[in-house]
């Protein structure tokens, strides 16, 4: 099969790295090579030492995209999740890959700091933390994702679903059976935006 990149971006704790694990899950089960790049733990390594000015952000997209490029040349199926909130940052990557695609993981502020998983979004209010993405950073909305989970509406077997379903319609995974945890409606939907983009 071709490799490609998909992508995740959207704000802190809307659930990115849960939906790239469980779709590297059924990848693996499918039998095809995956790697996963995730933001919180390339920072430990690849971008040890980078801050969160547009500048570092930018660098750590540039640099996550690099590997994403040779792996997905590779043919592997690479997973990227990291919040990337800039959209030129994002487009230089997409330019740079053949099969690269977006996956926008939305949700609401107010429900992400009901989240709060790592309590930063708490630390950002009280301005213990300055410079918090969606607080007083900036996220730039993709304006045409290949996928769009709104993960404060969605189930996450809903949101995984669409996601490999995708995969499939645009011929970057073999389909298999049993893969229906959503909507004939959906299913109309992820054509339509495929249709859209000029996938298929
Ligand atoms: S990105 O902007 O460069 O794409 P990345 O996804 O690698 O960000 O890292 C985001 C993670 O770093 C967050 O999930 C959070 O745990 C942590 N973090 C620490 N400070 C900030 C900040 N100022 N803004 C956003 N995330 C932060």
């Amino acid at each position: 099969m071709k490799g490609f990149t998909l992508w995740f971006t959207g704000l802190s704790a809307s659930g990115k790295t849960t939906l790239a694990r469980e779709v590297e899950e059924i990848l693996l089960e499918r039998g095809l090579p995956v790697e996963i790049l995730d933001g919180d733990v390339i920072r430990t390594n690849l971008s040890k030492g980078l801050g969160f000015s547009k500048e570092d952000r930018d660098e750590n997209i540039k640099r996550i995209g690099f590997v994403c490029q040779l792996l997905s040349r590779n043919g592997v199926a690479t997973i990227a999740s990291a919040i990337s909130p800039y959209a030129e940052a994002r487009d230089s990557v997409r330019d740079k890959i053949d099969n690269f695609v977006e996956v926008y993981v939305k949700c609401p502020l107010e429900v992400l700091i009901e989240r709060d998983v790592k309590g930063l979004y708490k630390k950002a209010l009280a301005g213990e933390i300055t410079g918090f993405t969606g607080v007083d950073d900036p996220y730039e909305e993709p304006v045409k994702p290949e996928i769009l989970i709104e993960s404060d509406k969605e189930s996450e077997a809903e949101s995984v679903a669409k996601i490999v379903r995708t995969l499939e319609l645009m011929g970057l995974i073999p389909g298999a059976d049993a893969n229906k945890d959503f909507s004939d409606e959906e299913e109309e939907k992820i054509k339509q935006r495929l249709k859209d983009l000029g996938y298929i």
